[in-house]
């Protein structure tokens, strides 16, 4: 495993697994799975409804829980001060853990100030090792730093060969943010799984376009966090460290960056509107 180390020093391995759309009924059987293939990195979040099912396959598994690094969000709907500590604490118990690795701020709505007050509370009480957001784009990003104790020393953002995410990084620079990508496969949009360039790589080394995708992310500094529920593919991408991409094949994948999301527009009023209007967990 490569790993990265975070601005408080804290090391986050820089391949995990994500667990976003994993009905909570397969979640322990699939974590359990993903840790068998060598994972040591979970993604969940309480919107998610997935905790418990994570909490069971780290009780289970076997292995030490300091090998293993948790990521959890707090949802918009337990957003501002009282709310989010309370809900830190709660996702605590699901996971059956006393300390989480890295817990953000699902989304920038609601009381996200208040929401990022409790995660700094809850941080400086050893409860989180470290701190971060998602989904904040550079605006709600420069703003959140500009008025905070502890800036994020994470911010999870989709990121893939199509949407690189280049307007942020110079400023996740300057405050010492990690990029973590949410989506390292595109899940599989605009023809990623067969993409002709990305193949092509492949066949040099043996490997899938769904292995160069991921190989190229984590060769620029970023952390992904592929899901599947599929045990070959787990295999598939964990499959990441026996090749080295080029300059000339890193350059290569960076002109495929088309520069906008395949998923949602963070800027758009109806995103906006159903984030407002996204129920309770
Ligand atoms: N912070 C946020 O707002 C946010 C948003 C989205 C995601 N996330 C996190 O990021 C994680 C990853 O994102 P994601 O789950 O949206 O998408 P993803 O990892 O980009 O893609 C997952 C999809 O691709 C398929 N797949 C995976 N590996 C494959 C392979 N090697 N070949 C062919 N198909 C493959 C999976 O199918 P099968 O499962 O059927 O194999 C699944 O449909 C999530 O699980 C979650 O933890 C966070």
């Amino acid at each position: 495993m490569e790993y990265t180390t975070l601005r408080n020093g804290v090391q986050i391995p820089m391949l995990g697994y994500g667990t976003y759309q994993i009905p909570a009924e397969d979640t322990k059987h699939c974590v359990l799975e993903a840790l068998s293939v060598g994972y040591r990195s979970i993604d969940t979040a309480q919107g998610y409804f997935n905790e418990e099912g994570v909490g069971e396959a780290v009780a289970q598994c076997g292995i030490p829980r300091e090998e293993l690094f948790l990521t959890d969000k707090v949802w918009i709907s337990n957003g501002g001060y009282e709310k989010a500590a309370a809900s830190i604490d709660a996702s605590l118990k699901k996971l059956r853990t006393a300390y989480i690795d890295l817990m953000l701020v699902h989304q920038p709505f609601n009381d996200y100030y208040g929401t990022w007050r409790a995660l700094e509370e809850a941080y400086r009480a050893g409860k989180l090792r470290a701190i971060g957001v998602s989904n904040f784009m550079p605006d709600r990003f420069i703003d959140l730093c500009g008025f905070v104790d502890i800036a994020p020393m994470v911010n999870q953002l989709e990121v893939h060969v199509f949407q690189q995410q280049r307007v942020i990084r110079p400023y996740l620079e300057k405050h010492g943010t990690q990029l973590m990508a949410w989506s390292p496969l595109a899940q599989g949009r605009n023809g990623l799984f067969t993409d002709p360039t990305m193949t092509e790589i492949g066949e040099r080394y043996g490997k899938t376009a769904a292995q160069v995708d991921l190989r190229f992310l984590m060769q620029s500094g970023v952390v992904v966090i592929p899901k599947s529920t599929h045990r070959e593919r787990m295999a598939e991408n964990f499959d990441l460290f026996g090749f080295h991409l080029t300059d000339g094949e890193m350059e290569q994948l960076q002109a495929m960056d088309l520069g906008r999301s395949q998923f949602i527009d963070h800027y758009a009023p109806n995103v906006a509107e159903m984030f407002v209007d996204a129920g309770s967990v």
